[in-house]
This record gives C-alpha cells, sequence and structure tokens, in this order.
C-alpha cells in the first residue's frame, strides 16, 4: 500500500469523482456529434478516462505500484507512436486492434477476478458469477473477433470470406457449450479442481466462437463488424462494472455498447442491409458477372484537359468523394481543384454519403485533412434537391454510392440504398481507374449515361491535371 492508493472504494468521494468521470464521457461524445466539436470531444472524454482511471487508482487495496506504472508507461508510448504513425486509411483496423485489447483486457480481468475468489476459498454468488462469465465470453469473442477483423484489413489474412463446411452448426455447438458451462458453473463453482478448468475451457470455446464468426466476413465489411464488436467490448465492460461493483466501468462499458449497436444500425442502413445479412451472407464474394461484360457498353472519356475546360465555364460544381478518393489520398489535391475553381467564380460543393469510403465519416476526416470548410460538406439529404440545378458533378473514386440502379433496379443487391443522385445533375465527370465495380461489384448505369464522361486514372494524378489545366486557363 502506498500513501497514493487512500480512497474509500465505497466512500462518497469516489462515488463523485466517477460521476465527474462518466458526465465528462457523456459530454464528449455529445461534441463528438459535429465536425467542428468532434476533436475537443475526444480531448474532454480523454480527460473523463484520466479521472476514471486516476479514481481507481488512488483506492485502498490498490497494489502492484510496479506493474501498474510499466503498463501505464509502454502503453502510453506504443498508443502515442502508433496514433501519430497511422495512416487515415488504415483508421479502422486501428479501431479493431484497439477495440480487441479492451475486449482482451475485461476477459483477463473476469478469469483473474475468478481466479481470486476460487482461490481465496469463496464460492460466488450468482449476481457477481453471470455478469463475470458474461464479461468473460463477450470481451474473448470481441479480442478473436476483431484480430481477425485487424488482420482482414491490414491484409495479414486474406480478405475474402472464409468458410469452413457446417460452421454454423460448429457455431450454433460452441454457444450451446457455453451455455451449458455457465450452468454448470452457476450450479457448482467452489474451490474444486473442476471449476477452474471449466472457466478456462468456456474462455477458450469463447475464443473460438468469435474466431469462427468473423472469418467467415468478407473484409469490406469489416467496419460494421467493427463496430458491432465495439459495442459488444463495452457490454463485456459494463458487465465487468456489475462483477467488480465499478460505477465508471457500468456507465462508460453502457455508453461504448449503446453507441456502438447505434453505429452499427445506423450503417447497416445507409447500405440498404441488415446486420444479418452482412454477418453472415458472405457479401464480398466475387458477384458473377462483375467485372465482366460492363467494359462492352458503350461510355463516353475525356481527358483531363476537357475536363477542367469543362468544370471552369461551370456556374455550380459539386464534388462527389468516394473510397477511390481514400486509396490515391488525393484530398489535398481536390481542395486545391476547389479553390482553383472558386478563383474563377464557380460554387463549389461537396456531397458526403454516410457510407462513402469504408469506415463511418471517412470522406469528413480526408476533407477535414485537406481544410475544406465544413459550411461546403453537405449532407445526402441537403445535396440531393440541388442537383438537378447543378452543372456539373465530379465523382471521384465513388461509385456505389452514386449508382442509380438503388433505385431503379429492383433486382439490384443495392436497391433501396441511399444514394448522392447524381444523374439529375446536368453533366457528370467520373473520375476513376476503369469501368471495374465498386466495394457491392456491380456495374453502374450512371458511367453510361450520355452525359457522363469518363476521365480515367489515379485521382490524385487526374485531379493533380486538372489543377495545372485550371490554373493556366
Ligand atoms: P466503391 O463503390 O467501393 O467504389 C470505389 C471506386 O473507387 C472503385 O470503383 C474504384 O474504381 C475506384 N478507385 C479505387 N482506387 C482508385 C484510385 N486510386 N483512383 C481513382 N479511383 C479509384 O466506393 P463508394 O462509392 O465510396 O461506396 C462505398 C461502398 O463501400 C458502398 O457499397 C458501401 O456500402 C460500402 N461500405 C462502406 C462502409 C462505410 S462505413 N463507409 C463500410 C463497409 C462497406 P477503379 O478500380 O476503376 O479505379
Amino acid at each position: 500500500m502506498t500513501p497514493l492508493a487512500a480512497l474509500d472504494p465505497t466512500g462518497a468521494p469516489v462515488g463523485i469523482l466517477y460521476i465527474v468521470a462518466f458526465s465528462l464521457f457523456i459530454y464528449g461524445i455529445k461534441l463528438g456529434t459535429h465536425p467542428t466539436s468532434a476533436r475537443r470531444g475526444n480531448g474532454i472524454a480523454a480527460l473523463g478516462m484520466g479521472v476514471a482511471v486516476a479514481t481507481t487508482l488512488a483506492q485502498k487495496g490498490i497494489g502492484n505500484w510496479g506493474i501498474i506504472i510499466a503498463g501505464i508507461v509502454i502503453g502510453s508510448i506504443v498508443g502515442a507512436v502508433a496514433s501519430k504513425r497511422v495512416k487515415m486509411t488504415a483508421m479502422p483496423q486501428m479501431v479493431a486492434l484497439y477495440n480487441g485489447l479492451g475486449g482482451g483486457a475485461i476477459a483477463l480481468i473476469a478469469w483473474s477476478e475468478y481466479r481470486h475468489w476460487i482461490h481465496a476459498g469463496e464460492t460466488v454468488s450468482l449476481e457477481i458469477l453471470i455478469p463475470t462469465l458474461l464479461a468473460m465470453v463477450i470481451g474473448s469473442i470481441s479480442f478473436w473477433g476483431s484480430s481477425i477483423a485487424f488482420g482482414k484489413l491490414q491484409e495479414l489474412i486474406p480478405g475474402q470470406p472464409v468458410g469452413l463446411p457446417g460452421q454454423k452448426i460448429l457455431n450454433g455447438f460452441l454457444l450451446l457449450a457455453l451455455i451449458a458451462g455457465g450452468v454448470a458453473l452457476a450450479m457448482n463453482n467452489g474451490p474444486d479442481d473442476f471449476s477452474q478448468p471449466l472457466f478456462i475451457g468456456m474462455l477458450v470455446a469463447a475464443a473460438a466462437l468469435g474466431l469462427m464468426v468473423v472469418l467467415p466476413i468478407g473484409g469490406a465489411d469489416m467496419p460494421v463488424v467493427i463496430a458491432l464488436l465495439n459495442a459488444f467490448t463495452g457490454l463485456s465492460a459494463a458487465a465487468a462494472g456489475i462483477a467488480l461493483d465499478n460505477t465508471a466501468l457500468i456507465v462508460g462499458g453502457t455508453l461504448v455498447g449503446s453507441s456502438g449497436t447505434i453505429l452499427t444500425l445506423e450503417m447497416a442502413k445507409a447500405m440498404n442491409r441488415s446486420v444479418a445479412n452482412i454477418l453472415f451472407a458472405g457479401f464480398g464474394s466475387p458477384v458473377a458477372g462483375a467485372g465482366g461484360d460492363q467494359e462492352q457498353r458503350p461510355h463516353r472519356s475525356m481527358n483531363a484537359q476537357d475536363a477542367a475546360i469543362q468544370l471552369a465555364y461551370a456556374d455550380s460544381v459539386v464534388i462527389v468523394p468516394g473510397y477511390g478518393l481514400a486509396v490515391a489520398q488525393a484530398q489535398h489535391a481536390v481542395r486545391e481543384m476547389a479553390d482553383e475553381l472558386k478563383k474563377k467564380g464557380v460554387s463549389v460543393n461537396y456531397a458526403i454519403h454516410p457510407v462513402a469510403g469504408r469506415m463511418p465519416g471517412h470522406m469528413n476526416v480526408l476533407l477535414a485533412e485537406a481544410d475544406v470548410p465544413y459550411e461546403q460538406l453537405k449532407e445526402m439529404d441537403e445535396i440531393n434537391p440541388e442537383l438537378s440545378q447543378t452543372d456539373v458533378c465530379v465523382v471521384i473514386g465513388a461509385n456505389d454510392v452514386t449508382n442509380p440502379a438503388a433505385k431503379t433496379d429492383e433486382s439490384s443487391p443495392i436497391y433501396g440504398m441511399p444514394i448522392i443522385e447524381v444523374d439529375q445533375a446536368q453533366q457528370v465527370l467520373v473520375l476513376k481507374r476503369s469501368m471495374s465495380p465498386g466495394f457491392a461489384g456491380i456495374d453502374n448505369d450512371l458511367f453510361y449515361d450520355p452525359k457522363t464522361a469518363m476521365v480515367f486514372g489515379d485521382a490524385k494524378a487526374i485531379v493533380s491535371e486538372i489543377v495545372q489545366e485550371l490554373g493556366s486557363l
């Protein structure tokens, strides 16, 4: 014990400090709802986490200071360096990794607490045992599932759905085994030869379930899976908070659980797919016919010079960014193009689709990095009514989010998905490398519309050429 560890865990100061901590979490999330305040919100939520950690460490009974300080120092250095170095396009796997570590930590805490009770010769009451088992099982699923998500996005393992024959039956069997193990421990969990091996067996079964559920999901669906696993980690933390009687953990875990669930549902809605379809349909397998005969259909193309002239003579231009803009890292070039156009008196706005790219807010983050003013970023519902009066829509590395089949073709896999209605604009320029499909693996009729001109090439290279041309006009 050190003089630092002086607070009574059940005393009022701890309760008040935890209330301060989770009030800061909630305020941070509130600020996160707008791009201009999101950075501040992140800082405030981090401050809340600092208060929660300091309050926990200041309580009586906290020991092992060597290990605690080593953990804080190593964790802070690794976290700070990784956050500085990560590329914007690698953010989803970074979130997967951090989220998985959170779930893994909760599973280990649950295991350690269980060992502690058993070694103390105690039988664990049901009101403690149930949340402990939930924390262990859900945390373990989240750790292993997130590790697979990380591996797929980092291309350490194949991104395609990987399935074993009879996989769903095996998953069902693992789930039943976990339920049976939980019931057996509820009936008898005293200090005997049987309880600990059963607990460890359940930890392993949960790990296998996490691996088996995520392996058959295609790499491109991983952002949705990560949001779902994030919700899982939150729930496991809340369960651990109940077992440990820690208010900050209960509230923080519940916030993560509910916000992760809302994000998952919102992403699924914007893709017009159910969460079950994302988890079990093996989307991301090659789609029959994709990438095949679309090269045969007639389409118009032009070079960057002609595209620049068309843009320079427009009154209004709407830029529609998509995944290819992120891949090409064309955000700075796009900002320069908008600046050149504004110098020529052209009004420029950006149309932001909620699932353009591969992670929530992907386009907002990229364009913010290039200092594009927020007021020029228009949400889909705001910009769609304006598109019929727009002279030129420039689609940069976007595909599915502009596909009119979502409105007109009932047989299309994206039918019903809300889109940026680029086909309503007077003229359309599509900047991409080829006629290849996007994430959904389907052809896009917009590319064959007589008012559309394809400008082929890497987005950054073409936009930079257009900037040069605009400068010389
Ligand atoms: P996509 O439909 O995936 O299309 C991206 C296009 O970018 C491709 O057709 C590709 O064509 C082009 N491209 C790739 N690299 C390029 C480069 N270097 N330069 C220029 N173009 C390049 O993207 P989207 O329109 O943004 O739609 C997003 C899709 O992802 C939706 O189907 C959505 O449901 C799905 N999704 C989104 C999320 C989130 S949260 N955003 C999560 C999971 C799935 P070329 O190969 O011909 O260049």
